[in-house]
């Protein structure tokens, strides 16, 4: 199997690639999965370097992307933003420039999604977007490939989102959108996705078919829908506000009563970290419903098929 063809030379959100290219990444991220369950490593990377620029925490981001270079054979190199020059002052734009001197692409998770363009516009490398205020287009990704895994049907499926809505929402609206596949998003309205989004993801969706809704009704939600998702009600970076979004959202949560309201086979997602007891009730995430920890693995072989494919 040839390594997809991507025609954007970085990642920096989902509307980089088209509805073609996002199902050529999902094939191939799937045969290199399949490798990996054999041991069979193919050195598709050989020979190139991943900087990878955190100024946010990270478990799966961090862990996924650097495994994942080393077994197809390249190399990752994790740059704390308080260890670089970044954090005492360097400019991102000069950052860029060096870094492409050295490596063969930059993977950033950062808080303004403009920082990332910024880094982008003067890079000559590809950069990925491993996380940014606005956007989680790796995670929006990954999702999608393990409701593909699970269905094998992308037009037909209802996703339904309770919550917060925040950077993984945005991504996996628009993400669902270019797919072509249905998706209500259940927030409060004063946490509801940001108006620019749904414009875009509107627009995007009355050519590909995908039916989105915006509501503030869980069980409207939820009703009919295969897959339920959920993420943490305070971001980071929004810790002051955490009092207060608690409050804000304590009805917008994926309990057992709720996943009965669903589809009867419906799977439970969450793109992690959890906070069991708010967002997600332990007894669901243990569930036979949930597929969060698939999820969490396809993030890996989503993102060797997206570096293959960038850094090739
Ligand atoms: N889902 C996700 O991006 O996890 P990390 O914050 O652990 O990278
Ligand atoms: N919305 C969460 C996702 C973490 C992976 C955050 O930005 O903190």
């Amino acid at each position: 199997m040839r390594i997809p063809k991507i025609q954007s030379k970085h990642l920096l959100t989902v509307t980089d690639l088209s509805r073609e290219e996002i199902l050529s990444l999902f094939h191939f991220a799937a045969k290199l999965k399949k490798d990996t369950k054999k041991g069979r490593y193919k050195n598709y990377l050989k020979n190139k370097s991943l900087a990878m620029i955190f100024e946010k925490c990270s478990t799966r981001t961090r862990v996924s992307f650097e495994t994942g270079m080393t077994l197809l054979g390249g190399h990752a190199l994790f740059l704390s933003g308080d260890d670089i020059q970044l954090g005492r002052g360097e400019s991102i734009e000069d950052t860029s420039r060096v870094l492409s001197r050295y490596v063969s692409g930059i993977m950033i998770r950062t808080f303004e999604h403009e920082k990332v363009e910024t880094l982008a516009r003067y890079s000559h490398i590809p950069v990925i977007n491993g996380l940014t205020d606005t956007f989680h287009p790796c995670q929006a990704l990954a999702d999608f490939f393990t409701i593909y895994e699970n269905t094998k049907k992308l037009d037909t499926v209802k996703l339904a989102y309770i919550g917060d809505g925040n950077n993984v929402a945005n991504s996996l609206i628009l993400t669902a959108a270019l797919l072509g596949s249905n998706i209500s998003v259940a927030t409060p309205k004063r946490y509801a996705p940001h108006v620019h989004i749904l414009e875009k993801a509107f627009k995007i969706s009355s050519q590909t078919g995908s039916h989105i809704e915006i509501t503030s009704d869980i069980n409207q939600a939820v009703s009919n829908a295969d897959f339920l998702y959920t993420d943490v009600w305070t971001s980071m970076g929004q810790e002051k506000e955490s009092s207060k979004r608690r409050k804000a959202l304590s009805k917008y949560r994926i309990t057992m009563d709720l996943v009965k309201k669903a589809s009867p086979r419906c799977k439970v997602m969450h793109c992690l970290p959890a906070h069991r007891g708010e967002e997600i009730d332990a007894d669901v995430m243990d569930s036979e419903h949930s597929i969060i920890f698939e999820q969490a693995e396809n993030r890996m072989h989503i993102q060797n098929s997206i570096v293959c494919s960038l850094l090739r």
